[in-house]
């Protein structure tokens, strides 16, 4: 079989999804997992395939051409480290090792810094699309140098979905973009997921849709332009029968509590860091954290005399206004989490470029959606650009829906039915449009009780002021 051309450590479903889908491509690949049942099914499900499944580290650095390419895909956190520490000794100068997991861009950061005296190529690198995406064709974003991605387009360029712009990988940035960027993408996708089930409950809680109602709406608007990955799934979700025998669709036997990994949380981390405003995001993981306490929600609810009448309300008009709601919260969400990026791209020196980016993750990836097309059209203009709210064109479009969005907002408030991700992307706007905000009498309080000075708006500073009224209470 010769040497092979790629090696995979952690045989989860992941490490052999991406492994088969390599030897479909008809790569050679090599496969090494510590625990001998996940090499057992590796070696079974890639019968007749070019894989070969290795019992030992050595063994498996031994089995791969030079330089060696090799990925881990292995949990993120300390696991990835103590691979790091038991390949290193078989590894030579110019070997590239690359972390496929959802690391945080700052161990990146750290292991690149290890690796680095002894000449070996460390790439953080993104992958999305789940299970499915690594076996039939993932987003791949890729950070390191662009020496490493040469060796790995080859290979990378065969495995990933394709859009009508080409393969969705690319060289993301230098040292840690890859996982920062990652990150970004899985702060727009719990902002997308929040609004999708916001939109959800007003269909449910206000409008009164059965499950049946709900697939067909969603369907639909899958076709037209909140046509998206997570937009199908949805749909689709509120087909699936519950197969308990409980006589009703599974949606409605999935306890309301939401799990999470952490890099949504990240994500906000990151954005209060650099100080660039990521509301909606903020708000996906605030909702995801209420969801846990379920039962003080319970007791809160019993605490509530009688619960509001829902409004009387065109329903098709509602829907459509809920339509146009979500476009708005979807597309603001990408309008963060795109500025955030562009803001870390200068800070850390990555050099991104966000109009690739919006290319790559046209296919493949969990926020795979209609909206980057106008997205990349946008960075296309100028790659530089703050955030997509500078650009008259896109501000335009987005603001055709913002009468919706306070239409559907208000009937949620009457009914008290919450949309914090939506309400924050209107804010965000609404701030962001605004030329003088009342931060100015912040700034008086500041200076007030803390001296801590003031700009002027008609010549500069900075000032203070002795205040000349003391405070009574
Ligand atoms: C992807 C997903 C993937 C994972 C999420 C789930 O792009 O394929 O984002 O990476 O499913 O990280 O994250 P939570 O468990 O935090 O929701």
């Amino acid at each position: 079989m010769g040497k092979a051309q790629f090696g995979i450590i952690g045989l989860g479903t992941m490490g052999r999804n991406l492994a088969l889908n390599m030897a479909d491509k008809g790569f050679i690949v090599s496969g090494y997992d510590r625990n001998p049942d996940q090499l057992e099914r590796f070696a079974a499900e890639g019968a007749g395939k070019k894989i070969e499944a290795l019992p030992t580290m050595q063994a498996f650095v031994d089995s791969l051409e030079f330089p060696r390419r090799i990925m881990m895909l292995v949990p993120a956190g300390k696991i990835v480290d103590a691979v790091i520490d038991e390949i290193t000794p078989f590894l030579k100068k110019d070997d590239i090792l690359i972390d496929g997991g959802n690391s945080h861009f700052r161990d990146t950061d750290a292991r690149i810094g290890k690796l680095v005296p002894a000449g070996i190529h460390f790439t953080g690198m993104g992958i999305s699309g789940g299970e499915e995406g690594a076996r039939l064709g993932p987003s791949l974003m890729p950070g390191g140098n662009k020496h490493s991605y040469s060796e790995l387009s080859g290979i990378f360029t065969k495995i990933t979905a394709h859009s009508d712009e080409g393969a969705c990988v690319g060289f993301i940035g230098n040292g840690s973009a890859g996982h920062y960027t990652k990150m970004i993408h899985n702060g727009i996708e719990y902002a997308i997921m929040q609004l999708i089930s916001e939109a959800y409950s007003v269909l449910k809680n206000i409008l009164g849709c059965d499950n049946g109602e709900i697939h067909k709406i969603f369907a639909e608007w899958n076709e037209g332009s909140l046509q998206s990955f997570l937009m199908e799934i949805t749909a689709n979700i509120f087909l699936q029968q519950d197969d308990r025998d409980t006589n009703r669709q599974l949606v409605d036997s999935i306890l309301d509590k939401a799990a999470q990994k952490g890099t949504g949380m990240w994500t906000s981390e990151s954005a209060m860091e650099l100080h660039v405003p990521v509301p909606t995001i903020d708000e996906a993981v605030a909702a995801r954290d209420v969801s846990i306490f379920k039962q003080e929600r319970e007791m809160i609810q019993g605490f509530r005399s009688t619960m509001p009448q829902p409004a009387l309300k065109d329903k098709e008009a509602a829907i459509k206004e809920l339509h146009d709601a979500l476009y708005f919260g979807i597309s603001v969400s990408y309008v963060q989490g795109l500025h955030l990026l562009q803001e870390a791209s200068i800070t850390y020196k990555y050099e991104i470029s966000i109009a690739e980016v919006a290319r790559i993750w046209k296919g493949g990836c969990i926020i795979r959606s209609l909206m980057l097309n106008d997205i990349r059209k946008t960075y296309l203009k100028d790659d530089l650009i703050k955030t997509l709210l500078l650009d008259k064109d896109y501000y335009y479009n987005l603001i055709n829906y913002r009468t919706a969005t306070t239409s559907v907002l208000k009937l949620a408030m009457d009914n008290r039915v919450a949309m914090p991700a939506l309400s924050s992307a209107l804010h965000y706007v609404d701030m962001f449009s605004t030329g003088r905000l009342p931060s100015n009498l912040v700034q008086a309080q500041r200076d007030y009780f803390g001296a801590h000075t003031y700009e002027r708006t008609d010549i500069g500073g900075p000032f203070h002021t002795e205040w000349n009224t003391t405070a009574k209470s």
